[in-house]
């Protein structure tokens, strides 16, 4: 009889944190904290809702907001939380943040016609973005949002429009500062060059039409070091002086979003140095109050300090659940698992390292057994992969899984490819209350037409 020999698959060396293997629970080796804990029997959820599904927790969404709000508010400034939309436009989750007193900030008419049906007055409205159509500027000016202009064509079509509606506009001035290599200098007006002055001056010639109140920075998403925003605070009352010297009276600070959530990037994606476990928001809020504070009032006596966050406050509060559909033992790679959630739905998976966990209700002594396994998605495409290496317990087809921390840029960012988005459940002191249905396929193709000439019909070639 022949010999069959057996493939030599080397051995693989493997971290694993002391953390990574706890008698109770499954912990993910390298995933930051992985939000939150009391949306109770995922696999009941995934039962009632279908798999996968989207899963906001409700308490933590309000206590993720009230934690940033307080942690910005101090009495020398009056403190404005202004949730930006783009992060998570659920209608659901805007309007909870809206309860706890969130105003809207939106880079799009369609975030602004949102922010108005869910019934935010447009005083509440920071409206931002490089794109505002003439009739979306209209409409602001007319509700008396806050318009941050982003170039000197929009600062004259912001004039002409005000003009022709003989309304002033209430408005301030995107501002950039070069900082390093990734610098967002495609917004706003550059501080350094004189741009920024140059708006000034036309601001000050506009007359009445523009009612100048701000200035405004946001350098980027995801910053981990807080003396960007020290570095903002110092350039944004440097222009603040200029605009007193002309005889305007800016008297709102907006710092943007950016600041960080609980989620772990990439090691590639990190910034030299690395990234410290368990960022706090408070040196962010020292930095962006206390350098307020050492501006001498060129924001006034009280300024108001307006913060943009979106990931700080959403990121925490959503998971996504979904279910093994496959199980495969890679030569040379070691296990892996196939789920019904891809990165269609998890686009942040290309740049963090998200927490995946055998979902709660599994069997714990299964654990015992945990080991590494990548996690890949049911897309047609070597690029779908969850996690490249998470610590699970033996899973069987249909074993529930948890993504954690995807409430920023996932759901907004997401796409129907090769399967429809699945729904989103909001679980709240009421038990699981359905936020968004699933998506059908005649959801996808309703906008569709086949033009008659092109009907399918059997030509006998
Ligand atoms: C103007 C502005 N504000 C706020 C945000 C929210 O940023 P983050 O989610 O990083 O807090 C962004 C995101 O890019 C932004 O461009």
């Amino acid at each position: 009889m022949a010999k069959t020999r057996k493939t030599y698959v080397p051995p693989r060396v493997e971290v694993l944190s002391s953390l990574a293997m706890q008698k109770h629970r499954t912990v993910d080796i390298s995933a930051a904290d992985s939000g939150f804990d009391d949306v109770g029997d995922v696999a009941a959820l995934l039962a009632e809702f279908g798999s996968p599904l989207y899963i906001v927790s409700e308490k933590s969404l309000r206590s993720l907001f009230r934690n940033f709000r307080d942690t910005f508010t101090a009495p020398s400034v009056e403190t404005v939380v202004a949730y930006s939309y783009k992060t998570n436009y659920l209608p659901a989750v805007c309007s909870i943040l809206h309860q706890e007193g969130a105003w809207a900030e939106v880079v799009s008419g369609m975030e602004y016609d949102l922010a108005r049906s869910l019934g935010v007055p447009g005083e509440r409205i920071i409206f931002n973005g490089p794109y505002k159509r003439s009739d979306e500027l209209a409409r602001a000016i007319a509700d008396d949002a806050l318009i941050n202009v982003d170039s000197f064509d929009e600062l004259d079509l912001l004039t002409a429009v005000a003009d022709s509606l003989k309304r002033s506009a209430r408005m301030g001035l995107r501002i950039n500062f070069q900082h390093g290599r990734q610098s967002w200098t495609k917004f706003g007006f550059n501080a350094d060059s004189g741009d920024a002055t140059e708006a000034l001056h036309r601001v000050k010639k506009a007359g009445r039409t523009l009612r100048f109140e701000a200035l405004h920075n946001h350098s980027g998403t995801f910053q981990v070091n807080p003396d960007i925003y020290a570095r903002s605070a110092q350039v944004l009352a440097g222009v603040a002086k200029k605009a007193r010297e002309l005889g305007l009276s800016p008297h709102i600070a907006d710092f943007g979003g950016g600041y960080p959530s609980s989620n772990r990037l990439k090691p590639a994606f990190e910034p030299a140095g690395g990234v410290a476990a368990g960022q706090h928001l408070a040196p962010f809020a020292e930095a962006v109050i206390g350098g307020i504070a050492k501006s001498r009032k060129a924001f006034g006596d009280r300024p108001t300090v307006v913060l943009e966050p979106g990931r700080a406050v959403v990121d925490a509060a959503m998971k996504l659940a979904c279910s093994v559909v496959a199980r495969k033992s890679i030569s040379g790679q070691g296990d892996a698992v196939i789920v019904d959630a891809g990165v269609n739905l998890l686009p942040t998976a290309y740049w963090y390292d998200h927490g995946v966990d055998a979902a709660s209700g599994s069997d714990l002594d299964a654990a015992i057994g945990s080991k590494p396994v990548a996690v890949f998605g049911p897309l047609c495409m070597q690029i779908d992969v969850l996690r490249e290496r998470a610590i699970l317990p033996p899973m069987s087809i249909g074993s529930p899984l948890v993504v954690s921390n995807v409430g920023a840029y996932c759901l907004t960012q997401s796409m129907q490819f090769i399967q429809p988005r699945p729904a989103v459940v909001l679980v709240g002191p009421k038990g699981p209350e359905l936020i968004r249905r699933g998506e059908t396929r005649e959801d996808i193709f309703a906008l569709d037409k086949v033009p008659t000439r092109l009907k399918f019909r059997i030509t006998g070639r």
